[in-house]
């Protein structure tokens, strides 16, 4: 591999950021050798009711497992996102809210949020819900969105956000793994001039086993279009929040009482609720947002990621709010009107700091420069990357045409699990390596290890699967309702460590660089997805005998989906089965899952014990057909050939 491009630390950040290389090693060091004090330091950036005497209680050793953070300590993370700040903030804009539509737009400043918030934490009160319930919220992006969450936080509800772009099956599945009572939802959304249907997506939810489950829900008007309604179940958002009082007293949480329950794909089975505890996910946010995007009072912060997913949770919502900053919401899409929307946005507020997602990185550069360069971006210092692995062609465009060569990208590693980033680059401290999210952050002590699970000597050149060695305080605390999966899932496979379920190299220098996931999710346009849960869907088709669901390299999506299927034998494959194979996935899971191929296999490589080879279909799926490796342990070696026969028709239909 030849060495990458290095880009030094820019002059003038120096001296201006919290950190220098110097500084960062020290801190480092210090999180390292002494995690008690130097989380106990910094849980004080949070405001506590009760303070914490003890700091960090966590083992990942089987027989005694248990991961406590601050356990002692109470705190409302609502309070921390925005009470605290009305003292000296209160007529400071917390959100710029940017529609779909360039012309509409709101300004929300923290005493008309908090007014907000309080209201709707009563609404919920009202319609009895309680701390510990479980609150589904299916919104798009909109600010009722960031307050039905704060609210929630506010009376110790527990959320679990729905990706607005899942399906209707999709939603079921989550209202009755949480058992929900209670559902917000908006009559539709608006994305790049079109409308979703949400209501109607809610309403379809409930026709199966969610429907004894859901007893109530509040529906915010947001294009007054026509929807389906249910009195005494259904109520209306802006009627409710007329019936209630303005102050709302805060509910007062433990550290480790739940904040929030956030749905991901595994390699097996039904997505898992992944579950976040109050005091150390929200110390872990605040810090992380902080230090890795180098922010300081006046900054205007914009991150656009989706609400439905971690990014918008930790990076749109609870870090920057809980450091008093200004965000942008932005209830739209790159695209439109025209593919210079974003970089118009960064212009109209002053965007300081902006972080995305590769994918986008990627469908922009393929419209030209042109659109970037009829904006200024002058305004912006700092700009971040996650989701996916980020190549370096994409790196650079983002760098040299968004950026104008003065702001240094941040590309930070992490998960739905970790809560928060947890490898990055910081302003100030790090050279940059396009591609690479180099070093770890505070208290993180990453590891490469071989597949049993013997680390690959630290300090050197290495590959292999991604493992944290310790505890940090915004990890996950279980999977909701199943204790047993969350240890299988993560601390099985290699024990006494967590496994991420990446591969990634370490160079020389200590630069980690993420090489994808090592199991079967697929990263789509940096949404995860497991393979199995694609296939499944593919199954229901009375048509379908199997399916098998593998990656493979997508320009503008990283990976993208390629399911092999095989019709029972008196099915002649079509152009219309094909067609309403990929409605089917888009009605079970959502859009995003749609399948890029589909390739007709009389059959599937499998081992004499009945195992598929997806090594084999991941090698056909990329066309890397003269390395398709030992195909003689197959039960049927026959099929390879015909599999790459069909293969030439599938990619060039
Ligand atoms: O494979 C890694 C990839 O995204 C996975 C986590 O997905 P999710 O839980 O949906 O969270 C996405 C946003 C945090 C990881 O296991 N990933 C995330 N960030 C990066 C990345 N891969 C490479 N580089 C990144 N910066």
């Amino acid at each position: 591999m030849s060495e990458p491009k290095l880009y030094p630390i820019h002059n003038h950040l120096k001296g201006k950021t919290f950190f220098t290389a110097e500084k960062y090693q020290r801190f480092y060091n210090e999180s390292i050798e002494n995690p008690e004090a130097f989380w106990a330091k910094e849980a004080c950036r949070l405001d506590w009711m009760q303070p914490f005497t003890k700091v960090k209680n966590t083992s990942y050793h089987k027989e005694d497992f248990h991961i406590r953070w601050y356990e002692d300590g109470t705190l409302n993370a609502c309070y921390n996102c925005v009470d605290r700040h009305l003292k000296d903030k209160g007529d400071q804009v917390a959100i710029f809210w940017e529609g779909d539509n360039p012309e509409d737009s709101r300004t929300i400043t923290y005493k008309e949020l908090h007014q907000e918030i309080s209201k709707f934490a009563n609404v919920l009160r009202m319609h009895d819900v309680h701390k510990g319930d479980r609150v589904t919220i299916y919104l798009p992006m909109i600010p009722e969105a960031i307050i039905a969450i704060l609210a929630c936080a506010r009376i110790g509800a527990i959320h679990s956000v729905v990706f607005a772009g899942f399906s209707a099956e999709s939603l079921e599945g989550r209202i009755f793994d949480c058992d929900s009572h209670f559902l917000v939802t908006a009559d539709e959304g608006v994305r790049g001039g079109k409308k979703i249907p949400l209501k109607k997506n809610v309403e379809e939810a409930l026709q199966g086993k969610a429907a004894h489950i859901l007893k109530k829900m509040i529906v915010v008007k947001r294009t007054g279009g026509d929807i389906p309604w249910q009195e005494k179940r259904d109520f209306w958002y802006h009627e409710e929040m007329d019936k209630v009082a303005i102050d709302c007293p805060l509910e007062e949480m433990g550290a480790e009482d739940p904040l929030f329950i956030l749905y991901t794909s595994g390699s097996t089975g039904k997505p898992k609720g992944v579950l976040h505890t109050t005091g150390g996910y929200l110390v872990y946010a605040a810090l992380t947002h902080q230090y890795v995007f180098d922010y300081h009072p006046g900054d205007i912060y914009w991150c656009t990621a989706d609400i439905g997913w971690v990014t918008g949770h930790t990076y749109s919502i609870y870090g920057p709010l809980a450091n008093g900053a200004t965000i942008v919401l932005f209830e739209g899409v790159p695209q439109y009107p025209d593919a210079s929307r974003f970089w118009k946005i960064v212009d109209k507020y002053k965007v300081t700091i902006f972080y995305t997602a590769p994918t986008v990185i990627r469908s922009l550069m393929r419209e030209g420069t042109d659109f970037v360069q009829k904006t200024s971006r002058a305004s912006l210092r700092i700009l971040g990357s996650v989701g996916e692995p980020i190549n370096p062609e994409a790196w650079e465009w983002y760098y040299d045409n968004v950026g104008n060569g003065r702001c240094p990208i941040m590309d930070t590693w992490w998960q739905t699990e970790t809560g928060g980033i947890l490898i990055s680059a910081l302003p100030g401290v790090t050279p940059l390596k396009p591609g690479s999210a180099t070093f770890p952050l505070f208290g993180v002590k990453p590891a490469l290890v071989n597949h049993k699970g013997q680390i690959i000597e630290n300090n050197s050149e290495a590959e292999g699967n991604l493992v944290l060695l310790d505890s940090w305080p915004g990890q996950m605390r279980t999977v909701y309702g199943d204790q047993e999966r969350f240890i299988k899932t993560y601390f099985t496979d290699f024990p006494g460590m967590y496994f991420s379920g990446d591969g990634a190299r370490r160079d020389k220098e200590g630069n980690y660089w993420i090489t994808g996931r090592v199991d079967d999710v697929i990263n789509v346009s940096g949404h995860r997805l497991g393979t199995a849960e694609v296939e499944s869907a593919l199954d229901a088709h009375p048509k379908v005998v199997e399916s098998a669901v593998v990656g493979f390299p997508h320009d503008i999506k990283g990976q993208g989906i390629y399911a092999f299927v095989t019709l029972h034998k008196k099915e002649p494959p079509s152009e219309s089965l094909r067609k309403e194979l990929i409605d089917l996935v888009r009605r079970k899971i959502g859009a995003i899952a749609t399948p890029d191929r589909i390739q007709w296999a009389s059959g599937l490589p499998k081992t004499r014990s009945g195992k598929i080879m997806r090594r084999i279909l991941r090698k056909i799926a990329a066309n890397e057909l003269e390395t398709l490796g030992d195909i003689s342990t197959l039960a049927d070696p026959l099929v390879v050939d015909d599999l790459v026969k069909n293969h030439k028709y599938t990619v060039s239909a």
